[in-house]
């Protein structure tokens, strides 16, 4: 049976791909299926904690048991929900693919097919919510015990997953990353994920090939590490 030391904490997951509109039937969007995100709200659940997930556009997955779910669409509701809800939570994990940009221009009606050359689309940054997390708490306006990251990286020549990793968990300034190795087939719209867990501790622990539910229980045994500490 699963250990029951998240008894009591708060804890707020995102999870799935943020879908941009371009018009009121188009949107920019991404591969994300949600399972990682779900996997972790199943799991801490299970170990006792309450648990809410915000979830972006995900494949079609059951609602775990006792998890609070609150649906959105784009980056912008996601940041406004996951911003509100994380005040006071014990733990924070980011496991949704947000959409790094938006269509400048959302489109009231319908863009009609003409004879003429399509508009090209313009787009517009959008806000890192978990460099807004982080920033948000070190100026004392958010109190969250713990906030987590994922990054999904590819290894090349110069560079392993693991360096990307360790460079990425420096810039967000988050206290934890799991860093997922991608490409081949790897990570994305499947059941099994690998890669590693980093703390801004030093500590880094690989996380061999398996279920995501089993990601998901090494890192909860970890942020319930971190948390018996603090
Ligand atoms: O920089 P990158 O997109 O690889 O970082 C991934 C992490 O940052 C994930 O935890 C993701 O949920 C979060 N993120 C975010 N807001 C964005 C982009 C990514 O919170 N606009």
């Amino acid at each position: 049976s699963l250990p029951w030391d998240l008894d009591g904490k708060r804890v707020v997951i995102s999870a799935g791909g943020t879908r941009e509109s371009l018009d009121p039937v188009r949107y920019l969007g991404n591969r994300s299926s949600g399972r990682q995100g779900y996997a972790l709200a199943r799991i801490a659940a299970h170990r006792g904690a309450d648990v809410t997930l915000v979830a972006a556009h995900t494949a079609d997955l059951v609602t775990p048991a006792g998890v609070r779910l609150i649906k959105v669409g784009t980056a912008e509701e996601l940041r406004t929900v996951v911003l509100a809800e994380s005040d006071g939570a014990d733990a924070v994990v980011m496991a949704a693919a947000v959409a790094d940009f938006r269509p400048v221009n959302q489109a009231e009606h319908k863009i009609k097919k003409t004879d003429r050359d399509p508009e090209p689309v313009v787009l517009a940054r959008n806000p890192d919510i978990l460099a807004e997390l982080v920033e948000s708490r070190s100026a004392g306006k958010l109190a969250a015990s713990l906030i987590v990251g994922f990054a999904a990286e590819t290894g090349d020549a110069t560079s392993s997953v693991l360096d990307h990793g360790r460079a990425k968990l420096a810039r967000k300034g988050c206290d934890m990353l799991v860093v997922n190795a991608v490409g081949d087939g790897m990570a994305f719209e499947v059941e099994d994920n690998s890669g590693w867990l980093l703390g801004d501790d030093g500590t880094e622990e690989r996380i061999d090939l398996g279920a995501k539910s089993l990601l998901a229980s090494t890192l909860w045994d970890a942020v319930g590490r971190r948390l018996s500490d603090q």
